[in-house]
Protein backbone atom coordinates (compact mmCIF):
# COMPACT_ATOMS: atom_id res chain seq x y z
CA UNK A 1 0.00 0.00 0.00
CA UNK A 2 2.40 2.06 1.00
CA UNK A 3 3.83 2.35 -2.71
CA UNK A 4 0.83 2.99 -4.17
CA UNK A 5 1.19 4.88 -7.97
CA UNK A 6 -1.62 7.46 -7.06
CA UNK A 7 -2.48 9.60 -4.35
CA UNK A 8 -5.78 11.04 -4.71
CA UNK A 9 -6.20 14.56 -2.62
CA UNK A 10 -9.57 16.20 -1.96
CA UNK A 11 -9.11 19.52 -0.64
CA UNK A 12 -11.82 20.17 1.40
CA UNK A 13 -10.56 22.56 4.20
CA UNK A 14 -11.84 25.94 3.18
CA UNK A 15 -14.98 27.65 4.05
CA UNK A 16 -16.84 28.33 1.01
CA UNK A 17 -17.18 31.98 1.92
CA UNK A 18 -19.70 33.07 -0.83
CA UNK A 19 -22.05 30.46 0.60
CA UNK A 20 -22.24 33.08 3.69
CA UNK A 21 -22.77 29.69 6.05
CA UNK A 22 -21.22 28.26 9.23
CA UNK A 23 -21.25 24.80 7.19
CA UNK A 24 -18.09 24.46 5.55
CA UNK A 25 -18.95 24.51 2.01
CA UNK A 26 -18.11 20.71 1.44
CA UNK A 27 -21.26 19.54 4.01
CA UNK A 28 -23.92 21.78 2.79
CA UNK A 29 -26.42 19.14 1.05
CA UNK A 30 -27.36 18.34 -2.60
CA UNK A 31 -30.59 16.87 -1.97
CA UNK A 32 -29.83 15.00 1.32
CA UNK A 33 -25.99 14.37 0.79
CA UNK A 34 -23.30 16.65 1.74
CA UNK A 35 -21.33 17.68 -1.37
CA UNK A 36 -18.44 16.18 -0.45
CA UNK A 37 -19.93 12.96 -0.35
CA UNK A 38 -20.81 12.52 -4.09
CA UNK A 39 -17.27 12.86 -4.84
CA UNK A 40 -16.19 10.73 -2.53
CA UNK A 41 -18.66 7.98 -4.27
CA UNK A 42 -17.09 8.91 -7.18
CA UNK A 43 -13.29 8.65 -6.18
CA UNK A 44 -14.31 4.89 -4.40
CA UNK A 45 -15.85 3.77 -7.92
CA UNK A 46 -12.86 4.91 -9.48
CA UNK A 47 -10.74 3.19 -7.57
CA UNK A 48 -12.76 0.10 -6.47
CA UNK A 49 -14.85 0.01 -10.13
CA UNK A 50 -17.80 -2.46 -9.94
CA UNK A 51 -16.39 -3.52 -13.30
CA UNK A 52 -14.13 -5.61 -12.64
CA UNK A 53 -12.76 -5.65 -15.96
CA UNK A 54 -12.10 -1.27 -15.69
CA UNK A 55 -8.77 -0.24 -15.19
CA UNK A 56 -8.16 0.23 -11.33
CA UNK A 57 -5.38 2.57 -9.86
CA UNK A 58 -3.33 1.12 -6.90
CA UNK A 59 -4.57 4.31 -4.91
CA UNK A 60 -4.47 6.14 -1.83
CA UNK A 61 -7.35 8.97 -0.87
CA UNK A 62 -6.60 11.74 1.47
CA UNK A 63 -8.55 14.40 2.23
CA UNK A 64 -7.53 18.06 3.58
CA UNK A 65 -9.28 19.49 6.41
CA UNK A 66 -9.35 22.62 8.40
CA UNK A 67 -12.47 25.47 8.30
CA UNK A 68 -15.09 23.21 10.38
CA UNK A 69 -12.51 20.39 10.63
CA UNK A 70 -14.19 18.44 13.44
CA UNK A 71 -17.17 18.34 11.60
CA UNK A 72 -15.59 17.65 7.92
CA UNK A 73 -13.64 14.73 9.30
CA UNK A 74 -16.75 13.55 11.47
CA UNK A 75 -18.69 12.71 8.53
CA UNK A 76 -15.23 11.49 6.93
CA UNK A 77 -15.63 8.71 9.35
CA UNK A 78 -18.02 6.98 7.03
CA UNK A 79 -15.20 6.61 4.70
CA UNK A 80 -12.54 5.14 6.78
CA UNK A 81 -10.18 4.27 3.78
CA UNK A 82 -9.96 8.14 3.57
CA UNK A 83 -6.62 9.49 5.54
CA UNK A 84 -7.18 13.11 6.88
CA UNK A 85 -5.34 15.85 6.66
CA UNK A 86 -5.36 19.11 8.64
CA UNK A 87 -4.31 22.34 7.13
CA UNK A 88 -5.08 24.71 10.48
CA UNK A 89 -4.61 27.54 8.41
CA UNK A 90 -6.04 27.64 5.00
CA UNK A 91 -3.75 30.15 3.08
CA UNK A 92 -5.41 29.03 0.02
CA UNK A 93 -5.71 25.80 -2.61
CA UNK A 94 -1.71 26.13 -3.18
CA UNK A 95 -1.16 26.36 0.69
CA UNK A 96 -2.94 23.28 1.10
CA UNK A 97 -1.21 21.10 -1.48
CA UNK A 98 1.72 22.62 0.31
CA UNK A 99 0.57 21.00 3.30
CA UNK A 100 0.12 17.56 2.23
CA UNK A 101 3.21 17.32 0.82
CA UNK A 102 4.93 14.76 3.23
CA UNK A 103 1.79 12.64 2.02
CA UNK A 104 2.11 13.14 -1.58
CA UNK A 105 5.52 12.43 -1.84
CA UNK A 106 4.97 9.12 -1.66
CA UNK A 107 3.38 8.61 -4.74
CA UNK A 108 4.52 8.70 -8.53
CA UNK A 109 1.48 10.80 -9.26
CA UNK A 110 -1.04 12.84 -7.02
CA UNK A 111 -4.84 13.54 -8.51
CA UNK A 112 -5.71 16.94 -6.76
CA UNK A 113 -9.15 17.48 -6.43
CA UNK A 114 -11.34 20.86 -5.86
CA UNK A 115 -13.82 19.62 -2.67
CA UNK A 116 -16.77 21.34 -5.10
CA UNK A 117 -17.32 18.93 -7.92
CA UNK A 118 -19.93 17.04 -6.79
CA UNK A 119 -21.04 16.37 -10.77
CA UNK A 120 -17.36 14.96 -11.93
CA UNK A 121 -17.68 11.23 -13.69
CA UNK A 122 -15.75 8.19 -12.92
CA UNK A 123 -15.36 7.59 -16.70
CA UNK A 124 -14.27 11.45 -17.28
CA UNK A 125 -11.97 10.78 -14.12
CA UNK A 126 -10.67 7.58 -15.47
CA UNK A 127 -10.02 9.19 -18.85
CA UNK A 128 -8.06 12.27 -17.27
CA UNK A 129 -5.84 10.32 -15.24
CA UNK A 130 -5.35 7.94 -18.89
CA UNK A 131 -4.59 10.79 -21.26
CA UNK A 132 -2.03 12.48 -18.28
CA UNK A 133 -0.24 8.72 -18.23
CA UNK A 134 0.06 8.30 -22.23
CA UNK A 135 1.39 12.24 -22.47
CA UNK A 136 3.89 11.54 -20.32
CA UNK A 137 2.80 15.14 -19.04
CA UNK A 138 3.94 16.90 -15.90
CA UNK A 139 0.72 18.17 -15.33
CA UNK A 140 -2.36 18.31 -16.84
CA UNK A 141 -5.99 20.10 -15.86
CA UNK A 142 -9.38 19.75 -16.83
CA UNK A 143 -11.07 22.96 -18.12
CA UNK A 144 -14.37 23.85 -19.62
CA UNK A 145 -16.21 26.70 -21.64
CA UNK A 146 -19.37 28.33 -19.67
CA UNK A 147 -21.40 31.80 -20.45
CA UNK A 148 -20.74 32.33 -16.76
CA UNK A 149 -17.72 32.51 -16.01
CA UNK A 150 -17.34 34.64 -12.97
CA UNK A 151 -16.01 33.49 -9.90
CA UNK A 152 -13.53 31.31 -12.04
CA UNK A 153 -9.78 31.28 -13.09
CA UNK A 154 -9.59 32.12 -16.45
CA UNK A 155 -7.60 29.84 -19.01
CA UNK A 156 -5.38 31.82 -20.44
CA UNK A 157 -3.39 29.68 -24.00
CA UNK A 158 -0.33 31.12 -25.67
CA UNK A 159 -0.14 34.46 -23.49
CA UNK A 160 2.74 35.63 -21.68
CA UNK A 161 5.33 33.32 -23.76
CA UNK A 162 3.45 30.41 -21.40
CA UNK A 163 1.21 27.75 -23.45
CA UNK A 164 -0.98 27.72 -20.46
CA UNK A 165 -1.57 30.05 -17.90
CA UNK A 166 -4.72 30.02 -15.41
CA UNK A 167 -5.70 33.90 -14.03
CA UNK A 168 -7.97 33.76 -10.80
CA UNK A 169 -11.39 35.76 -11.62
CA UNK A 170 -10.20 38.54 -9.25
CA UNK A 171 -6.77 39.35 -10.47
CA UNK A 172 -8.33 39.26 -14.41
CA UNK A 173 -8.56 42.37 -16.25
CA UNK A 174 -11.18 43.03 -18.19
CA UNK A 175 -10.34 41.33 -21.45
CA UNK A 176 -9.04 38.45 -19.57
CA UNK A 177 -12.55 38.14 -17.86
CA UNK A 178 -14.11 37.57 -21.45
CA UNK A 179 -12.68 34.63 -21.82
CA UNK A 180 -15.32 31.83 -21.42
CA UNK A 181 -12.69 28.72 -20.66
CA UNK A 182 -11.81 28.07 -17.35
CA UNK A 183 -9.89 26.10 -14.82
CA UNK A 184 -12.74 23.83 -13.24
CA UNK A 185 -9.98 22.47 -10.02
CA UNK A 186 -9.31 19.02 -11.03
CA UNK A 187 -5.53 18.65 -11.57
CA UNK A 188 -3.19 15.70 -11.83
CA UNK A 189 0.95 16.37 -11.30
CA UNK A 190 3.86 14.01 -11.84
CA UNK A 191 5.21 14.31 -8.03
CA UNK A 192 8.87 14.93 -9.06
CA UNK A 193 7.69 17.99 -11.07
CA UNK A 194 5.34 19.49 -8.34
CA UNK A 195 8.03 18.88 -5.75
CA UNK A 196 10.29 21.44 -7.50
CA UNK A 197 8.09 24.08 -7.72
CA UNK A 198 5.64 23.79 -5.28
CA UNK A 199 7.70 26.31 -2.90
CA UNK A 200 8.01 28.98 -5.25
CA UNK A 201 3.90 29.74 -4.89
CA UNK A 202 3.84 33.80 -3.83
CA UNK A 203 0.56 35.10 -2.04
CA UNK A 204 0.92 38.69 -4.07
CA UNK A 205 -2.48 38.49 -5.58
CA UNK A 206 -5.99 40.08 -5.11
CA UNK A 207 -6.96 37.11 -2.09
CA UNK A 208 -3.25 37.43 -0.86
CA UNK A 209 -3.42 33.82 -0.84
CA UNK A 210 -0.93 31.29 -2.66
CA UNK A 211 -2.77 29.48 -5.62
CA UNK A 212 -2.56 26.16 -6.36
CA UNK A 213 -3.07 26.86 -10.75
CA UNK A 214 -0.09 29.58 -10.46
CA UNK A 215 1.62 25.79 -10.35
CA UNK A 216 0.72 25.46 -14.11
CA UNK A 217 2.30 28.52 -15.02
CA UNK A 218 5.78 27.76 -12.93
CA UNK A 219 6.19 24.25 -14.07
CA UNK A 220 5.77 26.11 -17.74
CA UNK A 221 8.52 27.95 -16.85
CA UNK A 222 10.79 25.11 -15.60
CA UNK A 223 9.83 23.25 -19.24
CA UNK A 224 7.44 20.73 -18.16
CA UNK A 225 5.02 19.25 -19.73
CA UNK A 226 1.48 21.02 -18.97
CA UNK A 227 -1.78 19.81 -20.62
CA UNK A 228 -5.11 21.45 -20.53
CA UNK A 229 -7.72 19.55 -21.52
CA UNK A 230 -11.57 21.03 -22.27
CA UNK A 231 -14.39 18.95 -21.26
CA UNK A 232 -18.35 18.67 -21.13
CA UNK A 233 -18.82 21.88 -18.14
CA UNK A 234 -21.98 19.87 -17.09
CA UNK A 235 -19.92 17.81 -15.03
CA UNK A 236 -17.36 20.42 -13.91
CA UNK A 237 -19.87 23.38 -12.07
CA UNK A 238 -18.43 24.07 -8.94
CA UNK A 239 -20.81 25.38 -6.00
CA UNK A 240 -19.66 28.89 -4.84
CA UNK A 241 -23.32 30.37 -3.88
CA UNK A 242 -26.52 29.27 -2.27
CA UNK A 243 -28.24 29.95 -5.64
CA UNK A 244 -25.65 28.03 -7.30
CA UNK A 245 -26.18 24.59 -4.67
CA UNK A 246 -29.98 25.31 -5.10
CA UNK A 247 -29.22 24.92 -8.96
CA UNK A 248 -26.94 22.29 -8.66
CA UNK A 249 -29.71 20.02 -6.18
CA UNK A 250 -32.48 20.04 -9.02
CA UNK A 251 -29.89 19.00 -11.44
CA UNK A 252 -28.72 16.39 -9.68
CA UNK A 253 -32.60 15.84 -9.01
CA UNK A 254 -33.15 15.95 -12.63
CA UNK A 255 -30.78 13.38 -13.62
CA UNK A 256 -31.54 11.06 -10.98
CA UNK A 257 -35.32 10.98 -11.88
CA UNK A 258 -34.76 10.71 -15.26
CA UNK A 259 -32.57 7.90 -14.71
CA UNK A 260 -35.40 5.94 -12.59
CA UNK A 261 -37.69 6.86 -15.45
CA UNK A 262 -35.53 5.07 -17.91
CA UNK A 263 -35.40 1.58 -15.39
CA UNK A 264 -39.16 1.50 -15.88
CA UNK A 265 -40.52 4.21 -13.04
CA UNK A 266 -43.57 6.34 -13.39
CA UNK A 267 -43.71 9.48 -12.61
CA UNK A 268 -46.52 12.26 -13.27
CA UNK A 269 -44.48 15.46 -12.92
CA UNK A 270 -40.74 15.20 -12.64
CA UNK A 271 -40.66 18.49 -11.41
CA UNK A 272 -42.59 18.49 -8.24
CA UNK A 273 -40.57 15.32 -7.24
CA UNK A 274 -37.63 14.94 -5.07
CA UNK A 275 -35.49 11.87 -5.08
CA UNK A 276 -32.03 11.47 -2.67
CA UNK A 277 -29.48 10.21 -3.67
CA UNK A 278 -29.52 6.64 -1.62
CA UNK A 279 -33.23 6.12 -3.10
CA UNK A 280 -33.99 2.60 -4.77
CA UNK A 281 -37.26 2.38 -6.72
CA UNK A 282 -38.35 -0.99 -8.16
CA UNK A 283 -39.80 -0.30 -12.07
CA UNK A 284 -43.43 0.05 -12.15
CA UNK A 285 -43.68 2.51 -9.31
CA UNK A 286 -45.86 5.58 -9.37
CA UNK A 287 -44.79 8.74 -8.11
CA UNK A 288 -47.41 11.35 -7.93
CA UNK A 289 -46.72 15.19 -7.84
CA UNK A 290 -44.75 16.33 -4.59
CA UNK A 291 -43.48 13.11 -3.14
CA UNK A 292 -40.43 13.37 -1.58
CA UNK A 293 -37.78 10.17 -0.38
CA UNK A 294 -35.14 10.61 1.44
CA UNK A 295 -32.21 8.38 2.96
CA UNK A 296 -31.70 4.82 2.09
CA UNK A 297 -35.31 4.13 1.06
CA UNK A 298 -36.56 1.38 -1.24
CA UNK A 299 -39.61 1.55 -2.94
CA UNK A 300 -40.90 -1.83 -3.92
CA UNK A 301 -42.23 -2.95 -7.87
CA UNK A 302 -46.18 -1.52 -8.02
CA UNK A 303 -46.33 0.67 -5.11
CA UNK A 304 -48.28 3.89 -5.36
CA UNK A 305 -47.14 6.80 -3.85
CA UNK A 306 -49.45 9.53 -3.63
CA UNK A 307 -49.42 13.14 -3.58
CA UNK A 308 -47.21 15.04 -0.71
CA UNK A 309 -45.78 12.12 0.83
CA UNK A 310 -42.63 12.02 2.64
CA UNK A 311 -40.73 8.65 2.64
CA UNK A 312 -37.53 8.90 4.76
CA UNK A 313 -35.52 5.15 5.26
CA UNK A 314 -39.00 3.43 4.64
CA UNK A 315 -38.86 0.43 3.22
CA UNK A 316 -42.07 -0.71 1.24
CA UNK A 317 -42.86 -3.82 -0.30
CA UNK A 318 -44.57 -4.80 -3.41
CA UNK A 319 -47.91 -3.13 -4.27
CA UNK A 320 -47.80 -0.76 -1.60
CA UNK A 321 -50.36 2.06 -1.46
CA UNK A 322 -49.73 5.54 0.06
CA UNK A 323 -52.83 8.06 -0.50
CA UNK A 324 -52.00 11.05 -0.18
CA UNK A 325 -49.91 12.59 2.46
CA UNK A 326 -48.55 10.24 4.60
CA UNK A 327 -45.44 10.06 6.40
CA UNK A 328 -42.82 7.32 6.62
CA UNK A 329 -40.19 7.27 8.53
CA UNK A 330 -37.35 4.66 9.24
CA UNK A 331 -40.18 2.17 8.86
CA UNK A 332 -41.45 -0.66 7.06
CA UNK A 333 -44.19 -1.13 4.90
CA UNK A 334 -44.88 -5.30 3.75
CA UNK A 335 -46.81 -6.30 0.53
CA UNK A 336 -49.73 -4.93 -0.40
CA UNK A 337 -50.54 -2.61 2.55
CA UNK A 338 -52.15 0.65 2.50
CA UNK A 339 -51.81 4.03 4.41
CA UNK A 340 -53.16 7.20 3.92
CA UNK A 341 -54.51 10.04 3.94
CA UNK A 342 -52.36 11.83 6.45
CA UNK A 343 -50.67 9.21 8.25
CA UNK A 344 -47.85 9.42 10.05
CA UNK A 345 -45.73 5.98 10.42
CA UNK A 346 -42.62 6.51 12.20
CA UNK A 347 -39.67 4.87 14.93
CA UNK A 348 -39.10 1.31 13.34
CA UNK A 349 -42.91 0.56 12.81
CA UNK A 350 -43.96 -2.25 10.40
CA UNK A 351 -47.43 -2.78 8.54
CA UNK A 352 -47.87 -6.37 7.99
CA UNK A 353 -49.11 -7.55 4.48
CA UNK A 354 -52.59 -6.40 3.45
CA UNK A 355 -52.32 -4.01 6.42
CA UNK A 356 -53.93 -0.75 6.49
CA UNK A 357 -53.42 2.87 8.56
CA UNK A 358 -55.52 5.04 8.13
CA UNK A 359 -57.02 8.76 8.35
CA UNK A 360 -55.28 10.76 11.10
CA UNK A 361 -53.36 7.90 12.26
CA UNK A 362 -50.13 7.71 14.13
CA UNK A 363 -47.92 4.49 14.34
CA UNK A 364 -44.23 4.72 16.50
CA UNK A 365 -42.18 1.92 17.06
CA UNK A 366 -45.34 -0.46 16.75
CA UNK A 367 -46.34 -3.20 14.63
CA UNK A 368 -49.85 -3.48 12.56
CA UNK A 369 -50.32 -7.50 11.97
CA UNK A 370 -51.31 -8.94 8.55
CA UNK A 371 -54.64 -7.85 7.54
CA UNK A 372 -55.19 -5.51 11.04
CA UNK A 373 -56.48 -2.03 10.21
CA UNK A 374 -56.06 0.88 12.29
CA UNK A 375 -58.78 3.30 9.89
CA UNK A 376 -59.25 6.18 11.66
CA UNK A 377 -57.59 9.09 14.23
CA UNK A 378 -55.47 6.55 16.54
CA UNK A 379 -52.15 6.98 18.12
CA UNK A 380 -50.31 3.36 18.52
CA UNK A 381 -47.15 3.71 20.26
CA UNK A 382 -45.00 1.18 21.06
CA UNK A 383 -48.21 -1.68 20.56
CA UNK A 384 -46.92 -4.72 18.96
CA UNK A 385 -50.43 -5.82 17.05
CA UNK A 386 -51.23 -9.06 15.70
CA UNK A 387 -53.47 -10.39 12.82
CA UNK A 388 -57.00 -9.44 11.81
CA UNK A 389 -57.26 -6.83 14.61
CA UNK A 390 -59.31 -3.87 14.04
CA UNK A 391 -58.76 -0.49 15.70
CA UNK A 392 -61.75 1.38 16.24
CA UNK A 393 -61.71 5.07 15.58
CA UNK A 394 -60.13 7.23 18.23
CA UNK A 395 -58.34 4.70 20.02
CA UNK A 396 -54.86 5.38 21.96
CA UNK A 397 -52.30 3.39 23.40
CA UNK A 398 -51.23 5.64 26.33
CA UNK A 399 -47.78 4.24 26.42
CA UNK A 400 -46.36 7.03 28.45
CA UNK A 401 -46.34 8.23 32.38
CA UNK A 402 -44.43 11.52 31.94
CA UNK A 403 -41.05 9.49 32.76
CA UNK A 404 -41.16 5.84 30.93
CA UNK A 405 -42.56 4.39 27.80
CA UNK A 406 -44.77 1.38 28.52
CA UNK A 407 -46.02 -1.18 25.59
CA UNK A 408 -49.27 -2.24 25.16
CA UNK A 409 -49.72 -5.96 23.14
CA UNK A 410 -53.01 -6.64 21.00
CA UNK A 411 -53.26 -10.32 20.15
CA UNK A 412 -55.31 -12.06 16.66
CA UNK A 413 -58.53 -11.04 15.93
CA UNK A 414 -58.75 -8.84 18.60
CA UNK A 415 -61.81 -5.66 18.33
CA UNK A 416 -60.92 -2.62 19.87
CA UNK A 417 -64.19 -0.57 20.45
CA UNK A 418 -63.89 3.11 19.30
CA UNK A 419 -62.51 5.42 21.63
CA UNK A 420 -60.91 2.51 23.40
CA UNK A 421 -57.86 4.29 25.63
CA UNK A 422 -55.15 1.41 26.17
CA UNK A 423 -53.68 2.42 29.20
CA UNK A 424 -49.92 0.45 28.44
CA UNK A 425 -48.28 -1.48 30.09
CA UNK A 426 -51.56 -3.96 29.09
CA UNK A 427 -52.13 -6.94 27.00
CA UNK A 428 -55.49 -7.52 24.97
CA UNK A 429 -54.97 -11.47 24.56
CA UNK A 430 -56.27 -13.35 21.21
CA UNK A 431 -59.85 -12.69 20.39
CA UNK A 432 -60.90 -10.25 22.77
CA UNK A 433 -62.96 -6.79 22.47
CA UNK A 434 -63.59 -3.72 24.36
CA UNK A 435 -66.41 -1.73 24.41
CA UNK A 436 -66.70 1.93 23.00
CA UNK A 437 -65.04 4.71 24.93
CA UNK A 438 -63.76 2.11 27.64
CA UNK A 439 -60.22 2.96 29.61
CA UNK A 440 -58.91 -0.40 29.59
CA UNK A 441 -56.06 -0.44 32.74
CA UNK A 442 -55.60 -4.38 33.46
CA UNK A 443 -54.98 -7.12 30.78
CA UNK A 444 -58.73 -8.47 29.21
CA UNK A 445 -58.18 -12.43 29.25
CA UNK A 446 -58.79 -14.36 25.87
CA UNK A 447 -61.85 -14.18 24.06
CA UNK A 448 -63.13 -11.71 26.79
CA UNK A 449 -65.36 -8.23 26.31
CA UNK A 450 -63.91 -5.47 28.34
CA UNK A 451 -65.96 -2.81 28.81
CA UNK A 452 -64.55 -0.03 31.59
CA UNK A 453 -66.76 3.45 31.32
CA UNK A 454 -69.14 4.79 33.81
CA UNK A 455 -72.58 3.34 33.29
CA UNK A 456 -75.24 5.73 31.69
CA UNK A 457 -78.15 7.31 33.29
CA UNK A 458 -80.63 8.75 31.48
CA UNK A 459 -83.11 11.64 33.68
CA UNK A 460 -86.35 11.73 32.20
CA UNK A 461 -88.38 15.13 31.84
CA UNK A 462 -85.05 16.34 32.15
CA UNK A 463 -85.38 19.50 29.73
CA UNK A 464 -88.70 20.05 31.07
CA UNK A 465 -87.69 20.45 34.77
CA UNK A 466 -84.94 22.83 33.59
CA UNK A 467 -87.34 25.06 31.60
CA UNK A 468 -89.59 25.03 34.54
CA UNK A 469 -86.88 26.32 37.06
CA UNK A 470 -85.28 28.71 34.50
CA UNK A 471 -88.85 30.50 34.50
CA UNK A 472 -89.58 30.88 37.99
CA UNK A 473 -85.94 32.07 38.19
CA UNK A 474 -86.40 34.59 36.00
C1 LIG B 1 -10.70 27.50 -7.51
C2 LIG B 1 -9.57 27.83 -8.47
C3 LIG B 1 -10.13 28.40 -9.77
C4 LIG B 1 -11.12 27.41 -10.37
C5 LIG B 1 -12.21 27.05 -9.36
C6 LIG B 1 -13.07 25.94 -9.89
C7 LIG B 1 -7.77 28.50 -6.96
C8 LIG B 1 -6.96 29.60 -6.43
N1 LIG B 1 -8.71 28.82 -7.86
O1 LIG B 1 -11.31 28.72 -7.19
O2 LIG B 1 -9.08 28.63 -10.69
O3 LIG B 1 -11.69 27.96 -11.53
O4 LIG B 1 -11.63 26.60 -8.13
O5 LIG B 1 -14.17 25.74 -9.06
O6 LIG B 1 -7.54 27.36 -6.62
N2 LIG B 1 -9.52 24.82 -0.13
C9 LIG B 1 -8.69 24.26 0.82
N3 LIG B 1 -7.80 25.05 1.48
C10 LIG B 1 -7.70 26.39 1.23
C11 LIG B 1 -8.56 26.95 0.26
C12 LIG B 1 -9.44 26.14 -0.41
O7 LIG B 1 -8.74 23.06 1.08
O8 LIG B 1 -6.88 27.05 1.88
C13 LIG B 1 -10.46 23.94 -0.85
C14 LIG B 1 -11.91 24.34 -0.71
O9 LIG B 1 -12.52 23.67 0.40
C15 LIG B 1 -12.52 23.90 -2.05
C16 LIG B 1 -11.36 23.95 -3.02
O10 LIG B 1 -10.19 24.03 -2.23
O11 LIG B 1 -13.01 22.59 -1.99
C17 LIG B 1 -11.44 25.15 -3.94
O12 LIG B 1 -11.57 26.30 -3.16
P1 LIG B 1 -12.56 27.47 -3.56
O13 LIG B 1 -12.49 28.51 -2.54
O14 LIG B 1 -13.88 26.94 -3.95
O15 LIG B 1 -11.79 28.00 -4.87
P2 LIG B 1 -12.36 28.93 -5.98
O16 LIG B 1 -12.23 30.32 -5.53
O17 LIG B 1 -13.69 28.46 -6.39
MG1 LIG C 1 -14.86 26.99 -5.80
Amino acid sequence: MENAALGILIMAAGKGTRMKSELPKVLLPILDRPMLGYLLSTVKKYVHPEDESADSPSARVAALVGYGGERVSGYLRAFPSVEIIWQKEQLGTGHAVQTARPWWENFQNVLVLNGDLPLLSVESLRTFVREHMEAGAACSLLTFETNSPDGYGRILRAAYGKKVFVVEHRDATPEQRRVREVNAGCYLFDVKGLSRVIDELRNDNAQGEYYLPDVVSLMNDAGMVVRATAVDGREMLGVNTQAELAAMAMRVRDSLIHDWMSRGVRVMDPSAVWIGPGVVLEPEVTLMPGVQIWGNSLVGSGSVIGPYCILKNARLGRRVELVANVIVEDSELADDSKAGPFTCIRDHSELGEHAFAGKFVELKKSRVGRRSKVPHLSYMGDAMIGEDVNIGAGSVTCNYDGKDKYSTKIGNRVFVGSDTMMVAPVTLHDDSATGAGSTITVDVPEGALAVARARQKNLEGWASKKRQQEKQGG
